[in-house]
């Protein structure tokens, strides 16, 4: 099954074009990976996805339903889809509690019993139980990437976004993130999306990944290609 498919998907900021003509599907299971400089419209392409960058012109299909331009995600979409961003500092609310930045989302969804659901989320990313009562300020920066990780996993998506997850922490902690993630995509069956520029990290993640160059997609590399180190020349 086909969990994300585009086909000529442009994204237009005034006379600037951030994403050109771009085609790909990702297939349940795969990590699917968007390499490129900065600028290059990665961020612009998943927030597309993400149901966050409604203006857009072609054709998407999310889990083998057509989107619309403009549409708003709501219900199950809005659950299957969830995006990790690079500043874990920045996407969580600074006055909440963890325990609240992960109660909200599964209350907003309905889910009336949250206090095992929170517990179990942050066993699930390597955290102890007493981080839901810290703040934001209170972790490290590993430590609240897992809980963005957490809170991404908590309305068991189909698909998650990941937007350059690891760059802003230190190299020591950068491997532990990403065989969490790892780990996280077996235990639950999940699909990436991976934003990255690094080459080492795209290596290790994906089973396909495509070369971004100028909002238009030059390139794609199979697993084969990745291990050989060909997205590095
Ligand atoms: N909301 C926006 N308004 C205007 N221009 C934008 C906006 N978002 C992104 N851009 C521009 O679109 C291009 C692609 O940006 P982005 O998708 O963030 O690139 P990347 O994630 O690859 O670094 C850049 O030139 C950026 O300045
Ligand atoms: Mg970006």
């Amino acid at each position: 099954m086909s969990i994300v498919d585009i086909h000529d998907v442009q994204v237009q900021f005034g006379a600037k074009t951030a994403v050109s003509a771009a085609t790909f599907s990702v297939e349940a299971g795969e990590t699917f990976s968007l390499i490129g400089e900065s600028g290059c419209g990665k961020s612009t392409l998943l927030r597309v996805i993400a149901g966050l960058q409604r203006e857009w012109h072609g054709r998407v299909s999310l889990f083998e339903t057509s989107i619309a331009p403009g549409q708003r995600f709501q219900g199950t979409l809005r659950r299957n889809v969830q995006m990790v961003f690079q500043d874990p500092y920045a996407s969580l609310h600074p006055n909440h509690t963890i325990y609240r930045t992960l109660a909200e989302p599964l209350k907003i969804h309905g889910e009336t019993q949250p206090d095992a659901q929170v517990s179990t989320a942050l066993m699930q990313v390597g955290l102890p139980a007493d981080a839901a009562t810290r703040y934001p300020h209170q972790l490290s920066g590993g430590q609240r990437q897992r809980v963005a990780i957490a809170r991404a996993l908590l309305l068991r998506p189909q698909l998650l976004l990941l937007d350059e997850p690891t760059s802003a922490l230190d190299m020591s902690i950068q491997a532990e993130i990403l065989n969490l993630l790892n780990r996280l995509k077996k235990a639950h069956g999940l699909t990436y999306l991976l934003v990255s520029h690094d080459a080492d990290v795209i290596a290790h993640m994906s089973d396909r990944a495509a070369f971004m160059a100028d909002g238009v997609i030059q390139r794609f590399y199979d697993r084969p290609a990745l291990q050989n180190g060909e997205h590095r020349m």
